[in-house]
């Protein structure tokens, strides 16, 4: 498996993406109520910095990701009594039909086939279940710069069809953060949506 964020992996936890987090998880966390015997999932959990944090809410939370390196970074991070189950690979590898909140943060654009992921989150979620996934509105290719990345953000009509036809009903899409970039040239804003979905 390439490793795409092996380089960035270490240097992942700065104050910059803590913030980002913590913004998604305070409107994530307004809009959800996890409950203590929940199993979540993160989908693309990275060094935990979101996935972490909910733990303590639930019984358990399940942290995918493809990224060896930045797992390792979240393996140092755990205890003893850590509620948490690493899945080192993609979530299509997960297969039981138990999860009763998935979340994902800026994770969905580095996925391959975001419609068949969203199928496959309806075979492993229970009857109303949440989903709450958080990305980047469709952009001009430029966030990544020359990195190859498989969807520029997202249009989120064309995204809340996938998920009503994979049978969720789509409860809310908002903005709820920009991230401004300025260069000597230009002064750039990158939109993050969340969508908020319940499985029916
Ligand atoms: C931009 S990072 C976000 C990490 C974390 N959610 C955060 O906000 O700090 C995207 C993460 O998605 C992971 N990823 C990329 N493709 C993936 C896939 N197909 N399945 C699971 N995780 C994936 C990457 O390895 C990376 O850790």
């Amino acid at each position: 498996m390439n490793d795409n964020f092996k380089a960035k992996a270490v240097q992942w936890d700065s104050p910059d993406k803590i913030k980002m987090t913590q913004k998604f998880l305070s409107e994530m966390l307004f809009n959800v109520n996890p409950l203590q015997s929940w199993k979540a999932m993160e989908i693309g959990a990275g060094t935990g910095l979101v996935g972490l944090n909910v733990e303590p809410l639930v019984a358990k939370v399940v942290l995918v990701d493809t990224s060896e390196a930045m797992l390792e970074v979240l393996k140092e991070k755990l205890t003893e009594s850590s509620k948490v189950e690493i899945l080192h690979g993609e979530v299509f590898d997960y297969k039981k039909q138990d999860i009763d909140f998935v979340f994902s943060a800026m994770a969905f654009h580095h996925l391959t086939d975001v419609e068949k992921t969203v199928e496959h989150l309806a075979t492993i979620t229970k009857p109303g279940a949440w989903v709450v996934v958080g990305d980047l509105v469709i952009e001009d290719g430029s966030f990544h710069g020359f990195e190859p990345i498989p969807y520029c953000g997202f249009d989120t009509d064309v995204l809340s069809k996938q998920f009503v036809k994979a049978g969720f009903d789509v409860k809310t899409v908002k903005i709820y953060n920009t991230i401004t970039r300025i260069t000597d040239e230009k002064t750039t804003n990158y939109e993050q949506f969340m969508l908020i979905a319940k499985r029916l």
